[in-house]
């Protein structure tokens, strides 16, 4: 199974960024429990960031066929990109969205996700650990019993 992790706006700046709102880990932080997580699941996963809107609807427009789902922090482009949603809901391949922080729990603008709507589910508010829970999530949702037979649990 080959999961897409993608990340948007100004998330290369993580742990110099608000570290008040977004903790102090990097995004290369991010990326190796994303992989500690999916060596656990033993699933692939491919990891960007890009600060601009087409690379990410690029990427999710060539997702299907190379990749199972996709874990998606859209950053500030959850709250207004309507050409994101679209991108998701057409890909054909099922999406989790993730955010560091409690986007409930900030400001009214936040509270509104263009892209949740097209996505499987939503975690948000647990920081870096949230990934490797979106991870495990999706990967339970895309396969519910493992080669073993047994359940996948998050
Ligand atoms: C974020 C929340 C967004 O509202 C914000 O624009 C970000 C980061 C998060 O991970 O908490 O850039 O997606």
């Amino acid at each position: 199974m080959r999961i897409l992790v993608l990340n948007g706006p100004n998330l290369q700046m993580l742990g110099r960024r608000e570290p008040d709102v977004y903790g102090t880990a990097t995004l290369e932080d991010v990326e190796a429990l994303v992989r500690r997580t999916a060596g656990e699941l033993g699933v692939e996963v491919e990891f960007r960031q890009s600060n601009h809107e087409g690379d990410l609807l690029d990427w999710i427009g060539l997702a299907s066929g190379t990749f199972d789902g996709i874990v998606i922090n859209p950053a500030a482009y959850t709250h207004t990109s309507v050409a994101l949603r679209d991108a998701l809901a057409g890909a054909g391949v099922p999406a989790v969205e993730v955010h560091l922080s409690n986007v409930h729990g900030r400001e009214e603008f936040r509270r509104r996700s263009l892209t949740a709507e097209v996505c499987v589910g939503v975690m948000c508010g647990f920081g870096v650990a949230g990934y490797g829970w979106a991870l495990r999530a999706l990967v339970q949702h895309l396969a519910p019993v493992n080669k073993k037979g047994r359940k996948n649990e998050a």
